[in-house]
């Protein structure tokens, strides 16, 4: 090799500050080697699968796959507005709402910037944080749940969003409207608020609201939803945003021009029309997700209580039937939950609600183990 050829080689790309502090996003297990039929709890997907009408309309599709989408998502836009009552041009679309956590923090925070969250809220915003080159901040939760207190203490004036999952992922907790509303209102008007409402249609109670109200009512708050969850259709990647003018502008002026594809289009406008899907699914989820947390608990495990399609089951701290153990012999029998270290709760395992069929498996073959 020449002298030029070694200093060429030795000459490397170097990523910007902050994006090798990242530890990729790790999703759900989706198989086991060797194990033929494999229940999926690990991802928090729909059920039931998608609306019938949803696989309809993506198999109408197939003739079309040369053209390109629409880009402005208006069609899709336009079902969003009049199926929840809103504005079409305050909603921006995008591929999966992961994509619209990562916009609004490249939109509004950079190098030297604070992004906060709570202590067991969702991963990609601290990734999305270190993304952008900005110092993801978390404020410490109170039984499992954010704490509003405890978030406006962390507010400094580097602060630039703040992020809620409500329902939070991975506790299944909530926080009423009245709590979100004083988080709100005890936030500086230049911080946006992101309400990461992606499990909103499985909550029932009458103190929550996803954030409608509040995006309508202030210029510094975004809703964001997803088509990934009670629509099951994590792998068409449909989010959207409900936001002020002036936020729904910067975030268009940055996603990707074609950011939604084709066939996600069609899948979510047909999901939209049929409501009776959406509230099987809901009657589903409420129904097992009461029936795991009853059979959970007589095995032993701590559920935390859950509003979401899952549910955070906490094993004891025994070596032979702690978290990590259970995982391992559940999918060892090709049952996947998902492990929660990297949320900080080593002695927990997230399990999604999943069919009757699957819970039953999942308790079956736990009792087996427990009952050794
Ligand atoms: C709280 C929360 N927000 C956002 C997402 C991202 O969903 P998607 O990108 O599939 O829309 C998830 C997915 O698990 C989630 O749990």
């Amino acid at each position: 090799m020449t002298e030029i050829e070694t200093s060429i080689d030795s000459i490397q790309p170097v990523a910007r500050p902050g994006v090798l502090d990242i530890a990729p996003y790790v999703g759900g297990d989706s198989n086991v080697p060797g194990v033929n039929r494999v229940i999926r709890l690990a991802s928090n997907e729909g059920a039931l699968g998608p609306s019938p009408k949803a696989i309809e309309a993506y198999k109408a599709l197939s003739g079309e796959l040369h053209r390109y989408p629409d880009g402005g998502s208006s069609a899709l836009r336009t079902a969003l507005a009049r199926r929840f009552g809103l504005e079409a041009e305050r909603i921006v679309c995008s591929g999966g709402s992961d994509e619209l956590i990562t916009l609004l923090v490249r939109a509004y925070a950079g190098p030297g910037d604070e992004v906060l969250y709570s202590q067991h809220g969702f991963l990609m915003y601290p990734i999305a944080a270190k993304g952008a080159g900005a110092t993801p901040v978390v404020a410490p939760e109170t039984n499992l749940s954010t704490d509003v207190d405890a978030m406006l203490a962390a507010v400094t004036e580097r602060t630039k969003l703040v992020f809620v999952a409500n329902p939070n992922n991975p506790t299944g907790t909530y926080l009423p409207a009245a709590e979100v509303a004083r988080l709100h209102a005890g936030l500086p008007a230049h911080v946006v608020l992101v309400l990461d409402a992606a499990y909103a249609e499985y909550v029932t109670h009458h103190d929550y609201e996803p954030g409608i109200e509040l995006v309508r009512r202030s210029t510094n708050t975004v809703m964001i939803r997803t088509f990934s969850k009670i629509y099951a259709l994590g792998g068409m990647r449909v989010g959207w945003a409900y936001a002020p003018d002036q936020i729904a502008d910067v975030l268009n002026r940055i996603r990707n021009p074609f950011n939604v594809n084709a066939a996600g289009h069609a899948a979510a406008i047909a999901s939209l029309d049929d409501l009776d899907f959406v509230e099987r699914s809901r009657a589903h989820n409420d129904t097992w997700r009461a029936w795991t947390v009853e059979h959970l608990t007589a095995l032993g495990a701590t559920v935390t209580p859950s509003v979401g399609n899952f549910v955070l089951a906490h094993f004891p701290d025994a070596p032979d039937r702690n978290a990590d153990a259970v995982s391992e012999y559940l999918k060892s029998r090709g049952i996947l939950t998902r492990k929660m270290a990297s949320y900080g709760l080593p002695g927990a395992l997230r399990i999604t609600i999943g069919t009757g069929e699957d819970m039953k498996a999942l308790v079956d073959t736990l009792s087996q183990f427990l009952g050794r």
